[in-house]
C-alpha cells in the first residue's frame, strides 16, 4: 500500500499530469483537497472508489483516512491544488506517513505561477532584467512570516515577487514594495488561473488598487517586478548567431566541436 501525492495543477483539468490521472485511475481511494482541487480531475477516479473531501477534515482525521486505506491495503491517491513543493501541508502528511512506516510517492503539478505567467503571456526571467523569481506570502490569520522573511527583504533585490495567499493584503503589499520599486513597476493580479472564469488585472504599483475590479478574493496571484512589462531587454545569448556552444560550434577549433555529432 502507497500513498501517492499528486500535484493536480492550477484548475484546468487538461493541466493535470498523465503520470498523475494514471495514478488517480489505478488507486481505490482518492483524498481531494476539495477548496482548490477541480471536480473534473475527480473523474479519474476507478468507479466504486471511496472520495473523500478533506477541506473540512483536520490532520488527524485525514491520516485515520489514510490509516484505513493501510489497513484495507488499498493506495491512496492525494490531491493537492497546483504543485505540493509550496504551500499543499504535504510536509506534515509525509511526516506523519514515515512515523507509521507508510511508503509515499510525490507526482509534480503545474503549480500557479506558472498557470499566471502562462496567462499573462510572459516570461518571469528576462535577461539583465530579473533574473531570479521569488515565491513567497504575507502572513495570514494561521501563519505567520519567518523573522528574516519580509516584503522589503525580497524587495530589495529588485527581481520578479510571486505573491501567494496575499490578495486580501494587497494594500499592505503595496505599501512595502513601493518604496523599492517604485510607483510605476508592473504588476498583474491573475484570478483562478486556467479556470474558465480566470481574470487578468494588469496595472503599476500605483495603480492596482484602484483597477481591482469587485470579487477577485482568495484564489489569486499578485505577481510584481519590471520583467512583466519590459520591451528593451537584451536577448539571451544562448540563442545569439555567434555563441559557441555544444550545440552549435562556431569554428573546427572550438572546444565543442568534437561533441557537435550524435551528441544530445
Ligand atoms: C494553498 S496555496 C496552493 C499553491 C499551490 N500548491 C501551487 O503550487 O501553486 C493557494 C494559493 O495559491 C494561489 N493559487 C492557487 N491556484 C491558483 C490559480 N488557479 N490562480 C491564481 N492563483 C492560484 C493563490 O495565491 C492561492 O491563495
Amino acid at each position: 500500500m502507497t500513498v501517492h501525492f499528486i500535484g493536480a495543477g492550477p484548475g484546468a483539468p487538461d493541466l493535470l499530469t498523465l503520470r498523475g490521472r494514471d495514478l488517480i485511475a489505478a488507486c481505490p481511494v482518492c483524498l481531494y483537497a476539495g477548496s482548490l482541487v477541480p471536480q473534473a480531475v475527480l473523474a479519474h477516479c476507478p468507479a466504486g472508489a471511496r472520495v473523500v473531501n478533506t477541506a473540512p477534515m483536520d490532520l488527524d482525521a485525514i491520516m485515520a483516512e489514510i490509516a484505513r486505506a493501510h489497513d484495507a491495503g488499498q493506495d491512496v491517491a492525494r490531491l493537492h491544488s497546483g504543485d505540493l513543493s509550496v504551500w499543499s501541508a504535504m510536509g506534515e502528511q509525509v511526516r506523519r506517513l514515515r512515523a507509521m512506516g507508510i511508503p509515499y510517492t510525490v507526482t509534480p503539478g503545474v503549480p500557479a505561477f506558472a498557470a499566471a505567467a502562462a496567462a499573462l503571456g510572459v516570461e518571469l526571467t528576462l535577461p539583465g532584467v530579473a533574473q531570479s523569481l521569488v515565491l513567497t506570502r504575507t502572513p495570514g490569520r494561521a501563519s505567520a512570516m519567518p523573522g528574516g522573511e519580509t516584503l522589503a527583504g525580497f524587495a530589495a533585490t529588485g527581481t520578479t515577487l510571486a505573491l501567494h495567499l496575499s490578495i486580501q493584503n494587497l494594500a499592505r503589499v503595496v505599501a512595502d514594495l513601493t518604496p523599492h520599486y517604485g510607483p510605476d513597476t508592473p504588476v498583474a493580479v491573475v484570478w483562478r488561473a486556467s479556470w474558465p472564469d480566470q481574470r487578468l488585472i494588469r496595472a503599476t504599483l500605483a495603480s492596482i488598487e484602484a483597477a481591482m475590479p469587485e470579487g477577485i478574493e482568495r484564489t489569486a496571484l499578485i505577481l510584481v517586478g519590471p520583467a512583466l512589462a519590459a520591451e528593451g531587454f537584451a536577448e539571451s545569448r544562448l540563442y545569439a548567431a555567434d555563441y559557441d556552444r555544444r550545440y552549435r560550434p562556431q569554428t573546427a577549433e572550438s572546444p565543442w566541436a568534437e561533441w557537435s555529432e550524435g551528441d544530445d
